[in-house]
């Protein structure tokens, strides 16, 4: 009998067991069935993708810190179409940014986190600015309060997701971030999808004890738009199951970087996040490189050869707090297209 097996034998569905085996602490699970993508293996249910490079333009691509589309390695897992997990596709440089924006950019007024709920506006407004002390005097006796940013559990973008009602509304609605927008098309441009609209972000931030229970996202009206899902900080133990809530699920790591599509058949799917994991060393390390905001004379003559790129530079004391955070924590984005073209929300 194989280890799921033994798992799987007792009253629960194989989905809540799985999602509470791989959550366990004491003993710590096995992992070894948990796919992992960035050892380029096609093994088991894992295949390789065909993307549509060519409908990326290379320029676009690093313009967002991205690889140029042929060099995207995209995989599929049997039995879910739809699905295309994309194995880090950032340029090295370039994560960064990325993570600056979600850690003192994307929390900014207009956007709505976590806080704005039991804090007044004033309190919130600057949730980097309030945290940056503590967060980069590593040598600060225990402190008796977390900063702001070690509370921020979720940030929401374009129109807000409402956590009760689970819905959105024309009328809670604000500028959906227009750098997001650029990677989450280029992304969806290479995985067949012309005319994605990024229209409503979701950022969740992790800490090593967190995890997301198991879920569908259906609220969004048009479900022939694909989600997109991007990874930074540390790692995760991601299950993707089927459309029934019981129904086993595929494990498989996310790593700082990873970007995942689910479209088609697998965009309702049930998914959860039992776990966080420390990244592997060789995984983070080499992608946390921030490049110089400014350059040394002798190197400004090279970094003109290069193409523009819109990412602005991530100063070296906002790196610093960035660096500090990622260390323990784990953000993840997932950006979707809530109506259809020509869709409206229906009169309440
Ligand atoms: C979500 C989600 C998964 C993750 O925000 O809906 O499923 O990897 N996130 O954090
Ligand atoms: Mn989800």
């Amino acid at each position: 009998m194989s280890k799921m097996a033994a798992v799987v034998e007792s009253g629960e569905d194989a989905f809540k067991q799985l999602f509470k085996f791989y959550k366990r602490r004491k003993p710590p699970p096995d992992f070894s069935d948990v796919i992992d993508f960035s050892e380029h293996r096609c093994t088991g249910k894992v295949v390789p993708l065909k993307l549509n490079p060519s409908a990326v333009c290379d320029a676009a691509a690093y313009r967002v810190g991205l690889h140029p589309a042929r060099d995207w390695r995209a995989y599929g897992l049997q039995g879910y179409p739809g699905f295309v997990f994309i194995s880090n596709p950032f340029r090295k440089g370039s994560q960064p940014f990325w993570i600056r924006q979600c850690l003192k950019t994307y929390p900014q007024k207009p956007n709505v986190c976590n806080l704005d709920m039991h804090m007044s506006l004033c309190d919130t407004q600057d949730i980097w600015q309030r945290s940056v002390h503590s967060l980069s005097s590593p040598s600060l006796p225990r402190r008796q309060e977390k900063s702001l940013l070690e509370r921020l559990r979720w940030v929401t973008l374009g129109y807000h997701y409402n956590w009760d009602t689970k819905l959105y509304s024309a009328e809670h609605h604000t500028p959906f971030p227009s750098d997001l927008e650029t990677l989450s098309q280029q992304i969806a441009l290479g995985c067949g999808f012309s005319d994605f609209e990024p229209q409503a972000g979701i950022l969740n931030y992790y800490r090593s004890d967190s995890s997301l229970g198991i879920h569908v996202d259906e609220s969004e009206l048009d479900h022939s738009r694909p989600l997109l899902s991007f990874c930074f900080g540390q790692s995760a133990v991601f299950l993707l199951g089927g459309t029934q809530r019981q129904d086993p699920p595929t494990a498989m790591y996310m790593h700082s970087g990873d970007v995942m599509v689910m479209s088609g058949q697998s965009r309702l799917l049930y998914h959860a996040v039992p776990r966080i994991l420390p990244a592997p060393p060789a995984l983070l390390s080499p992608e946390l490189q921030n490049l110089p905001a400014s350059t040394p004379p002798e190197q400004q003559q090279q970094q003109q050869q290069a193409p523009p790129s819109e990412l602005e530079p991530v100063s070296e004391q906002d790196w610093a707090v960035c660096l500090r955070y990622i260390q323990s924590s784990r953000i993840n984005v997932t950006v979707r297209q809530v109506l259809g073209a020509g869709q409206s929300f229906p009169q309440r």
